[in-house]
């Protein structure tokens, strides 16, 4: 079959490679510490998966709403509201089934071939995947590591211009785990409601946050109409695997963006929605939990990083990511990645997957339990002092 023109410019997430090469190795015998990819290894708390089996019990088995059902939309407006001090009604709601296809649905629905998008470098890799592949012009902006991984504001404001068409802000950020200070939103703000550019918020890990609150774009001044943030289940409650996720976004776009799903997905699984909703409704402790958990093997991670010879390793504020700097080591991302998988039995990913200004990083999942964590630790000291 000829592809079409346009998937040539498709990109992909290699975590998903990664595992892939990982499990043929656990075929052949070889023992792999997992730290590649982007999941809590937590159970999903056994009340929302209660809440689903009854959902199905009862019935809950049809096509429902294509931006969702009524009762998940409320709770989401509500969580919203209060978390993010911003106005978030059920109509300024689409659920969708993981986070992911707010992100397709958002820039199919906003940018054209030749309009520009700003977005952070290294990120998450799907961004620059998707502009692509819509036509657009990717323009990065930097990451500051000698500023905790935040984003270099200033250069973004100063890339915004008249074929801006959409800022993209990941807070807190995948892979490096940085947070972009409040002055900084604020500053991103300005200059987008001054050019009229919407802002597409992903606060995916917005739960997952070590230090401090989480500040979101969307309650700025002059955000209100230009807002669009994604959020979803698949971190906050370890439920990568029942894909359910939504935006929240002015009622006007969230009507385009719903449209667009009754062309791709018809709607998201009524039962997973209303184990969403019971989610968002009940007891809030096992997230508590598992942050506090992460926080501990965050500074095992980069404790244990730190002690090796020619690594360093910016302690991350939020999300389960590190991204050690290996430029000392003498390696390049991807050979150390590949060494580290076939030498060591350590699956983790190159700085690079994150785009061009990931070089000289690795990134390492410590969604993982401490004794894997300390035994991924051993081996990669094994590695560099051999
Ligand atoms: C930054 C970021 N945004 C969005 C997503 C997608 O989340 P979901 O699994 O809910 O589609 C991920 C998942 O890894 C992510 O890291």
């Amino acid at each position: 079959m000829r592809l079409s023109e346009r998937m040539a410019r498709l990109g992909t997430e290699t975590a998903f490679e990664v595992l892939v090469r990982a499990k043929a190795l656990e075929a052949q015998g070889r023992n792999v510490v997992h730290l590649e990819i982007g999941e809590p290894d937590f159970d999903t708390p056994s009340y929302i998966t209660e809440a689903a089996v009854t959902a199905l019990k009862g019935g809950a088995t049809h096509y429902g709403p294509s931006a969702g059902l009524q009762e998940l939309r409320e709770a989401i407006a509500e969580d919203s509201a209060r978390r993010r001090g911003a106005k978030a009604t059920p109509e300024m709601v689409v659920v969708t089934p993981g986070a992911k296809p707010i992100l397709f649905f958002v820039i199919l629905a906003l940018v054209d071939p030749g309009d520009e998008v700003l977005y952070p470098n290294p990120g998450f890799p799907i961004y620059e995947s998707m502009i692509r592949y819509i036509g657009g012009v990717p323009v990065p902006v930097r990451l500051l590591e000698d500023q905790g991984f935040a984003l270099d504001v200033d250069r973004l404001c100063d890339k915004v211009g008249p074929k801006t068409r959409l800022i993209i802000l990941n807070d807190p950020h995948n892979p490096t785990g940085g947070v972009i200070p409040e002055a900084g939103l604020r500053a991103i703000a300005d200059v987008a409601a001054k050019n009229g550019v919407p802002v597409l918020a992903d606060e995916i890990y917005s739960r997952i946050l070590y230090e401090g609150e989480h500040r979101s774009i969307a309650a700025m001044p002059g955000m209100e109409p230009l807002a669009v943030v994604l959020d979803g289940f698949s971190k906050t409650y370890a439920m990568t695997g029942w894909r359910l996720g939504y935006g929240v976004m002015p009622a006007p776009m969230a009507q385009v963006v719903a449209k667009l799903q009754t062309n791709a997905t018809s709607c998201t699984a009524t039962f997973t929605q209303m184990a969403g909703a019971a989610a968002l409704r009940g007891d809030q402790s096992p997230v508590d939990r598992m942050v506090a958990e992460l926080r501990r093997r965050r500074d095992a991670t980069v404790d244990g990083l730190r002690a090796m010879p020619g690594v360093g390793c910016v302690r991350p504020r939020g999300a389960f990511y590190v991204f050690p700097n290996i430029t000392r080591t003498g390696y390049s991302a991807r050979a150390l990645a590949d060494r580290l998988l076939e030498e060591a039995g350590v699956a983790c990913l190159a700085g690079t997957t994150f785009g061009e200004f990931g070089e000289g990083h690795l990134r390492l999942s410590y969604a993982n339990s401490l004794e894997n964590i300390e035994e991924a630790l051993r081996r990669i000291r094994g590695m560099l002092t051999r």
